[in-house]
């Protein structure tokens, strides 16, 4: 069986979304010792940012007219959808940039979206696939927070994934993991640690349920593992 991990944190050391995915990946690899897994790095390695304009363009000319340009971007597209179809389960790694949906993630599902594989109307991409989204943030955003409401990443995200895509979703979350960094959010370092070890606990039972969801034996009468699914 095959795990897809993406990444999209512009760092690769010390990534707060990078050490949950990983926990996810151990776990995976804990009940399916030797899987593969395929892995793809938007931030050390983005989505050029003229493939969804090229791929968009090739999908309005005609085959033998497209430029070589066009014809890259389109056979990227194809491999990045490729890369979801293959694999049995699928983790994803995404912080919380500019109170956004970080650039890199956005290119890669701009860019899927152009493969006839996503067009409206067919099945969902990812129907019934399990996921692991796991999302960092900075800051802290929740209810009674001076900035509730100011992530406009995480919610779009579930729903791409979980609505537009129909996969099976559970999400893993971290908040301030700029505590300890930016010294003005000092008087959050107990709040902070606690949040982190929370989250290291989602993830392992994240990386567990993904695991035993996408087993070749699942479904065949054993109840579902519990998840937080979103
Ligand atoms: C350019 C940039 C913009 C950021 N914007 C936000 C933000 O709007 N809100 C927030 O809570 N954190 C923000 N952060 C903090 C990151 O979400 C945080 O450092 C997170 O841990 C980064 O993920 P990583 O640890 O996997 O690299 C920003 C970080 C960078 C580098």
């Amino acid at each position: 069986m095959t795990l897809y991990r993406l990444d999209a944190s512009i760092r690769v050391a010390g990534s707060a979304s990078g050490e949950l995915a990983s926990i996810v990946e151990q776990e995976w690899l804990a009940a399916h010792p030797g899987d593969t897994v395929v892995r793809r790095h938007l931030g050390t390695d983005p989505i050029p940012a003229d493939a969804w304009p090229l791929a968009l363009a090739a999908s309005q000319t005609p085959e033998a007219d497209r430029t070589p340009e066009q014809r890259q971007a389109v056979a990227l597209a194809a491999t990045l959808v490729d890369e979801l179809l293959a694999a049995d389960a699928i983790v994803l790694a995404v912080p919380l940039y500019n109170f956004g949906v970080s650039q890199h993630i956005k290119a890669w599902i701009d860019l899927v979206v152009t493969d006839p594989r996503s067009a409206p109307g067919g099945a969902p991409l990812l129907a019934g696939k399990p996921v692991v989204l796991v999302t960092v943030r900075g800051g802290a955003y929740g209810p009674g927070t001076p900035r509730e409401g100011w992530d406009h990443s995480t919610a779009y995200l579930a729903h791409f994934l979980g609505t537009v895509w129909g996969a099976d979703l559970t999400a893993v979350e971290r908040e301030f993991t700029l505590v300890g960094v930016n010294p003005a959010l000092d008087e959050f370092t107990d709040l902070a640690a606690s949040m982190h070890t929370d989250a290291l606990d989602a993830a392992r039972r994240a990386g567990r349920a993904l695991a035993a969801t996408a087993s070749p034996g699942h479904g065949q009468g054993e109840p579902a593992p519990a998840g937080a699914s979103v």
